[in-house]
């Protein structure tokens, strides 16, 4: 792994795992290609920017001639594609952007990196590339749809996405499933459940959570409260993309999850503790259409096979998470001054 192209870096798992790449690999070049959406944001990256392994460039996966310029200028060996619309609620009221850029956009990817890795590029049946090249798609354990109250997603759990999102996600995963059936190409897809951890984009859970939280604003909790999530540490998704990339088996497909099953209502309550507020601040609102029940991951496979496990502890990483966010006020003021305060409103209007 020497020359990375990782898109949507910017983001939030994508800016980490920039991060981990700079932390933990000497000689790289890291390219990060994202369109800076309402979600990207360049201050997650403020403090590598004069490190000369880092380079950003701003434009769309689906944009093909751009993607075939940077793979000239950088001849990338691994392509990391974190780029996505990837919030659900945004996807139940406007799909439209999740197909083009979560499917579309990932097809350019793999036709242009499989131009470019392809040993002989003319030949339809060769299925020969080069040596040492990969592209890892980050895909979602949503694309398995939901749980009752037992039982695990595994690898081979039949796909059954619920919501637009989760469709274009699963989408996107067989058409990555395509390329390695068809053409041969040296592909991982990795499945992870919900990230948590610093710099997370405040229209999700946690983030929202204490944003609110240190606002003494209300807690909006979907229905009961009772859906259950599998949460997964930031840190610990970006060793495991980075275990893949080194030992992951060409084709296959891993699940990664932090064995941290917990209810909405929880996380809230250990949030407003934690904050030492009252929880006269939850807010039950009207539940989430199609909301998935439970998920949970099975993390067999990457365990044994690749010899990757979770560091963080639910309580160790909550801890480091909820610091984070205290000690990054004006990290999450400048974001929620902005756009993002009209999305907000939108959203929770007579909920
Ligand atoms: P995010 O929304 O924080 O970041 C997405 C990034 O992609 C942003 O920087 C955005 O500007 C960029 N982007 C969007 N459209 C683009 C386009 N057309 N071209 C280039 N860049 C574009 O998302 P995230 O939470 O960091 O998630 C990253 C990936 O991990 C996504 O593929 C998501 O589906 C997957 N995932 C996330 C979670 C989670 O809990 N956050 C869980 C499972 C899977
Ligand atoms: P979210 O962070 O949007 O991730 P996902 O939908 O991909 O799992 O939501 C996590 C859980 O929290 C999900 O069950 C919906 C719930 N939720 C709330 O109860 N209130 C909120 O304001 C948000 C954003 C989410």
């Amino acid at each position: 792994m020497k020359n990375i192209l990782v898109t949507g870096g910017a983001g939030f798992i994508g800016s980490n795992f920039i991060h981990y790449l700079l932390e933990n690999y000497g000689d790289i070049q890291v390219v990060n290609l994202d369109l800076l959406t309402y979600a990207g944001n360049l201050d997650n990256l403020a403090d590598i920017r004069e490190d000369g392994r880092y380079h950003f460039v701003r434009g769309d996966i689906h944009d093909r001639k751009l993607v075939e310029e940077l793979f000239d200028a950088w001849t990338f060996d691994t392509v990391v594609n974190f780029a996505a619309e990837s919030h659900v609620d945004r996807s139940i009221t406007n799909p439209d952007i999740f197909l083009t850029t979560n499917v579309l956009g990932t097809q350019t990817l793999l036709d242009v990196a499989k131009k470019n890795w392809k040993l002989d590029p003319d030949d339809k049946y060769s299925r020969e590339f080069k040596e040492g090249v990969k592209y890892l798609q980050v895909s979602t354990d949503e694309v398995y749809g939901a749980l009752g109250p037992t039982g695990m997603f595994t690898e081979t759990t039949p796909l059954a996405p619920n919501s637009p999102y989760s469709a274009s996600k699963a989408s996107a995963d067989f058409v990555v499933r395509a390329y390695d059936k068809t053409y041969g190409m040296p592909v991982n897809i990795t499945r992870c459940s919900n990230n948590y951890g610093p710099y997370q984009f405040p229209e999700k859970l946690i983030p929202l959570m204490i944003n609110n939280c240190l606002a003494d604003k209300n807690l909006p909790v979907y229905g009961d409260g009772m859906q259950i999530r599998d949460w997964l540490y930031v840190e610990d998704h970006c060793t495991a993309i980075a275990t893949v990339l080194e030992k992951g088996r060409l084709g296959e497909v891993y699940n990664i999850g932090g064995n941290n099953e917990r209810a909405n209502i929880e996380i809230v309550k250990l949030i407003l503790e934690n904050t030492g507020k009252s929880e006269d601040l939850i807010l039950h609102v009207k539940d989430r259409p199609g909301h998935d029940r439970r998920y949970a991951i099975d993390n067999t496979k990457i365990t044994t096979e690749l010899g990757w496990s979770p560091k963080y502890t639910f309580q160790t990483g909550m801890a480091s998470t909820i610091e984070w966010y205290l000690q990054h006020k004006s990290w999450m003021d400048k974001i929620v001054s902005g756009e993002y305060m009209n999305y907000y409103e939108t959203m929770y209007a007579g909920r």
